[in-house]
């Protein structure tokens, strides 16, 4: 079953949201690209004993993390894919521009479908933010894990985050307060018989106004254990599972994630998963 997404709202002229960049506060609400790419870094240094060079990022959107990437080393060098023209045209006219030349010239930006990519070798490959969800058959999947693993150098990584509990599986709204705007995740429907969800992402600002579905994702909720499986077939070598841990006075994640054995039912949960070529 594909749900139909209905199309985004435009707010009235003259308010906040009808001001606002929905591609900037997404970077704000979703994205941390400093810390995404310290665990990355770290972990590849554990698992392969040297530091990655080449990263290349599949679903790139604002190409945010691979500019976090090239400023992070002078010889770092980024390729970073994606199938949209306006969110790419966005990633260069703001987060590339905004690169000092020198580090310009080492990112690489790609308007392809991430299936038919097949240029050159990356230390790293990283879908972040859960887009592989977007191939909703096992089949197809599987067959974006296995190019992803012919893309990879022979010592390469890739690295993907995922999430789940029992909160992630049912219709659901979640806002959080952020300083200049709030952030809905908005779970609009979900099908249990195929675990296709349709979710939104909404902004609200201080005088009431609202980008409603400035972002709409139609995908398929995985499991762990099918991830996992799906990885052991597309032939990685080693896939480990990075399970968050627990702040101790708030009872919520504390941002350090590390390799783990066995989850814990909490009613919402991200990992991240690493598999090794
Ligand atoms: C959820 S956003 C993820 C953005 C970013 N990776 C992040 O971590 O926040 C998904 C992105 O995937 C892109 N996309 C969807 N299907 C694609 C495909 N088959 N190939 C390449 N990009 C695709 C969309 O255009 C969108 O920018």
């Amino acid at each position: 079953m594909t749900f139909r997404t209905r199309p985004p709202k435009p707010p009235p002229p003259g308010t906040l949201a009808s001001r606002a960049d929905k591609h900037r506060c997404y970077e704000i609400s979703v994205q941390d690209p400093v810390a995404e790419i310290d665990m990355i870094d770290m972990t590849y240094r554990v698992l392969r004993g040297k530091t990655a060079t080449v990263l290349r990022e599949d679903f790139c959107g604002t190409a945010n993390t691979s500019c976090e990437w090239v400023r992070r080393r002078t010889d770092n060098r980024a390729v970073s894919i994606d199938i949209d023209p306006e969110v790419l045209e966005w990633a260069r006219r703001n987060n590339v521009a905004r690169l000092r030349s020198s580090q310009r010239e080492r990112i690489d930006i790609w308007k392809t479908d991430v299936m038919d990519f097949r240029h050159g070798k990356a230390d790293v490959i990283l879908a972040m933010n859960f887009s592989y969800q977007l191939f909703k058959t096992r089949a197809e999947l599987g067959t974006y894990f296995s190019r992803a693993r012919e893309g990879l150098a022979d010592d390469g990584v890739l690295f993907i985050d995922a999430y789940g509990g029992y909160e992630s599986c049912r219709r659901n709204r979640e806002k959080t307060r952020l300083e200049q705007f709030t952030y809905y995740w908005d779970q609009a429907k979900f099908d249990p018989m195929s675990g296709h969800m349709l979710c939104y992402i909404h902004f609200r600002f201080r005088d009431k106004s609202w980008l409603k579905r400035a972002f709409s994702y139609c995908w398929r909720l995985y499991t762990l254990p099918e991830l996992r499986e799906m990885l052991d077939e597309a032939g990685f070598s080693r896939v480990t599972v990075y399970w968050e841990g627990t702040d101790e006075e708030t009872g919520e994640g504390n941002g350090i994630f590390t390799p783990a054995g066995h989850g814990q039912d909490d009613p919402a949960w991200i990992v991240y998963i690493s598999a090794e070529k």
